[in-house]
């Protein structure tokens, strides 16, 4: 789906290729192994439009009840957290308040979940606390988390005869970017890599860490819906000079993270550069990559009393 609103937190990584980031076999696969196919309650935290719940609960047969909440208003006003033809109908609430301060009694839901929110916040381990604290004993923490960084490594048609040095200098770029966000406390654009660690601290029993099965591959004449999808992005990405930073973003977090304004105008010519040249060869039809990505779904259980 696409979103109404151009502004908001995460906007320009809600178009219609969000659609796409799972196979739902193996979402309905990570249900048997979890042993969730009882679940009724969810809680999606950091839900923005609900792509993420839409997604989850068509894989969830017992879900009777799904509970969105988001720190942005124009998100809580648009979210649609299960698909309209849902039956029996789910009942649906979105709230807007902070991941950090869930606004919900000790031990509300069944399964608490998240999607690409942990990469935002300053303090990973304060939210993860609080999801298990509303999630009842026994039930389930879910969470969906990216190394961001790898990305970077997946080459294409246009860049597979890179020198190894420019690869190595966009290594450097992004992790330097990072380093820099992390610095800034707006989050960790890699923190899907130290999960069971954080599950451990706030005494979430980890009971699964897998890598989703799904990559956004692209080969011309790129026919279907997800590569029409993924191309709407890659040509607003180059459009909009995003890396996936706008530039401001980018050169706050370069330099945080100890890069030079000299460096940063160089690196960033580059991407602008490499953007360019990616679109140009789709348009021309000579751009084709598997489009791997490094996303994780790790899975921690709220010991029950006792245990
Ligand atoms: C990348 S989006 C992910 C949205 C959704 N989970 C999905 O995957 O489609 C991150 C979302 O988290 C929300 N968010 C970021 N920090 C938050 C916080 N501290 N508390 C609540 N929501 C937050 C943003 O407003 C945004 O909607």
């Amino acid at each position: 789906m696409t979103t109404d609103s151009a502004s908001g937190h995460s906007a320009p990584f809600f178009g219609t290729q969000r659609d796409f980031w799972w196979n739902e076999d193996f979402l309905g696969l990570i249900v048997e192994r979890l042993a969730l196919a009882g679940t009724r309650s969810v809680l999606d935290v950091g839900c923005g439009l609900g792509h993420w719940s839409r997604v989850l609960t068509r894989v969830l047969p017992a879900v009777s009840e799904v509970t969105g909440i988001d720190a942005e208003g124009s998100w809580v006003r648009q979210a649609r957290l299960v698909d309209a033809d849902r039956r029996p109908p789910v009942a649906t609430s979105v709230h807007q308040g902070r991941a950090e301060r869930l606004p919900y009694p000790d031990a509300r839901f069944d399964l608490v979940t998240c999607q690409t929110v942990l990469i935002h916040v300053p303090q990973v381990a304060e939210v993860l606390r609080e999801m298990c604290r509303v999630v009842r004993p026994g039930g389930t923490v879910l969470v969906a988390e990216p190394n961001n960084l790898a990305g970077q490594l997946v080459r294409s048609s246009v860049s597979y005869q890179d020198d190894p040095e420019a690869l190595a200098s966009l290594i450097r770029f992004h992790a330097t970017c990072e380093a820099g966000k992390i610095k800034l406390g707006e989050g960790d654009n890699s923190v899907g890599d130290l999960l069971p660690g954080y599950f451990a601290e706030v005494g979430l029993q980890l009971v699964g860490c897998y890598l989703s099965d799904k990559s956004s591959p692209l080969w011309p004449p790129y026919s279907s819906p997800e590569q029409s999808a993924l191309i709407e992005a890659v040509a607003g990405a180059a459009a909009e000079e995003r890396c996936p930073w706008s530039r401001e973003d980018a050169r706050r977090y370069f330099l945080a993270g100890g890069g030079s304004e000299a460096v940063f105008e160089e690196a960033w010519a580059s991407r602008a550069w490499a953007a360019r040249a990616e679109l140009a060869a789709i348009q021309g039809e000579s751009f084709w990559s598997s489009g791997g990505q490094l996303m994780y779904l790790v899975a921690g259980r709220r010991p029950s009393a006792g245990e």
